[in-house]
């Protein structure tokens, strides 16, 4: 295990099960994960940041090195203020690599110390998001094995 420190950064509305795959990996390859929820005004998010950042302290307890946290504005600057050196990120499919690509790019501009890891969660998850999530749930298909139980509660009481 390196020491250095990554974040992890999304919106995690909600935290799936995808989300806590990659997690897993980032405790055995980084000495310290911050997973960060960004505190983005523009959206119209199903779950508050205080709501997100309670559900993923709930499911990562049993990760001595996981942190979670929140941030607003650039990652770099909240990376910068938070010592990590590291920007992990997940890529599910083909689709996923264009916006990646982008954003890393983007990100290295800013902060050429700061390197982006990609990470493939299992291909169990490879169709799973957030917005599936959040539409199985308003429709009301089943969640089993998608989110952890703790997050599936929270959905049905969300969208009773
Ligand atoms: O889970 P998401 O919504 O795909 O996560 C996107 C996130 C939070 C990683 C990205 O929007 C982000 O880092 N926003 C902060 C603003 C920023 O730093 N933008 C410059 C990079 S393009």
């Amino acid at each position: 295990m390196s020491p250095g420190v990554a974040i992890y950064p999304g919106s995690f509305d909600p935290v799936t099960n995808g989300h806590l795959d990659l997690i897993e990996r980032g405790t055995k390859t980084f000495g310290r994960l911050i997973v960060a929820v960004l505190r983005n005004a523009d959206k119209q998010p199903l779950f508050t940041v205080d709501e997100r950042v309670d559900m993923l302290r709930q499911v990562t307890r049993g990760f001595p090195s996981v942190e979670v946290d929140e941030f607003g504005g650039l990652l770099v600057d909240f990376a910068r203020r938070r010592g990590a050196t590291v920007i992990l990120r997940g890529i599910r499919a083909i689709s996923d690599y264009e916006y990646e690509l982008q954003m890393a790019l983007m990100n290295r501009k800013l902060e050429p110390g700061l390197e982006t890891v990609f990470m493939i969660p299992a291909e169990t998850y490879s169709f799973l998001s957030s917005r599936v999530v959040r539409q199985l749930a308003e429709l009301g298909g089943r969640l089993t094995g998608l989110v952890p139980p703790f997050v599936e509660q929270k959905l049905r009481e969300r969208l009773k």
